[in-house]
């Protein structure tokens, strides 16, 4: 390594989106590598009100990885964040900086350590899929940070082992998790269906419900659904395949019916999933019924969709509505029903661009 002193830091800073499946991930077949027993399909929102930014550094004077969330150290010894810092250091390349005279070697990011910090805009294990977007961008940070060669689909392969739902955040509009079939997970990515300038009509209203951190996580409740459920073997042997191609047909033709039906459908089922798992599992509460009630009785009233709903694992709703037009009645309809600051918070987004280098040094 060519340096001009021990005081040098070479820093990359990332930016990602959170994204929200229309057709969910639940269940792995292996825990391990984190390989799902279905595809999932989500679009990436706007990073506007939800999403993680994060600047990594690397520097001779750093005596050991370490990690900011928020302000506050956390952890890297978790196997989660060992596995993406150890598939990143082995895919590093060298990297020179004239300017500064630094050249990294390949074989220096072995011993280097890196100091990193990272910021959610948003409530952190709310529902809200914080991991899917700190994960993404804590990869694909490092992974500039390091000069990965690799295209984004395999550096979603990385960011699948930190958190599934994360590997879908690298690519901005409407992205599938193909779940693969190699038992070494190298063919389970993230694929771009289409760009986010693709249907820049459709309005996305997030009712948040409860910024509380919920009872059951993701991991352990698909773990325990996996365990005890039996619908949710018919879901993903059955169920999902068929209704993944229908979506992405949908989506294609920006079919917003088809669209709506298809996201409710599936919200419906992976939460008839948690209530089928032993111990049952909650994640939705009387607010979110009372919402899906709204949307239902509007839809059933006009004899096709207005507005589709899912729900992650949490009690936030998500609402998608076709046009700004919808949007704004439906914020008329959910404000005349929970009046402000009482039940329910809400904020609005588009469909959104991937997971972007903000700026390097
Ligand atoms: C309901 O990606 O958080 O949001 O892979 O164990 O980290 P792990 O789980 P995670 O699960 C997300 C589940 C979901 C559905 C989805 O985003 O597809």
């Amino acid at each position: 390594m060519v340096e001009k002193g021990s005081e040098w830091v070479v820093m990359a800073t990332g930016r990602s989106p959170t994204n929200i499946a229309v057709i969910k991930y639940w269940g792995k077949r292996d825990e391990n590598l984190i390989l799902p027993i279905n595809d999932s399909i989500s679009l990436t929102l706007d990073p506007l009100h939800l999403s993680a930014t994060t600047t990594a550094a690397v520097s001779p004077s750093f005596t050991r990885d370490r990690m900011w969330l928020n302000g506050k150290e956390i952890s890297l010894s978790g196997e989660r964040y060992q596995k993406c810092l150890r598939e990143i250091r082995r895919r590093a390349n060298e990297v020179s900086d004239a300017e500064k005279g630094i050249v990294i070697k390949k074989e220096d990011w072995e011993r280097l350590h890196v100091h990193i910090s990272s910021y959610n805009n948003f409530p952190t294990a709310a529902g809200l899929a914080s991991s899917a977007a700190g994960f993404a961008c804590l990869v694909f940070t490092l992974a500039k940070l390091m000069n990965l060669k690799d295209d984004l689909g395999q550096i979603s392969s990385i960011a699948r082992q930190g958190s599934g739902s994360a590997c879908r955040s690298l690519y901005g509009g409407f992205v599938k998790w193909a779940m693969g079939n190699n038992t070494d997970g190298s063919d389970s990515l993230a694929i771009q269906l289409a760009e986010e300038t693709h249907w820049t009509d459709l309005v996305i209203i997030i009712a948040v419900v409860s910024s509380k951190q919920k009872e059951t996580s993701s991991t352990s409740g698909m773990r325990e659904s996996v365990q005890t459920s039996a619908l949710i073997k018919h879901r993903a042997e059955t169920v999902v395949p068929a209704r993944t191609l229908k979506m992405e047909e949908a989506i294609t033709n920006r079919d917003f019916a088809s669209f709506a039906k298809l996201t409710c459908a599936d919200s419906n089922q992976f939460h008839a999933v948690c209530l089928d798992t032993s111990p049952p599992i909650f994640y939705m509460n009387d607010t979110s019924h009372r919402i899906i009630n709204l949307v239902e009785k509007w839809n059933i009233s006009e004899g096709t969709p207005q507005v589709a709903y899912t729900f992650d694992a949490g009690p936030n709703a998500v609402l998608v509505s076709p046009n700004r037009k919808t949007a704004a009645l439906l914020l008329q309809r959910l404000l005349f029903h929970f009046p402000p600051n009482k039940d329910i918070n809400l904020t609005s987004f588009v469909v959104g661009d991937k997971t972007i280098l903000q700026d390097a040094g």
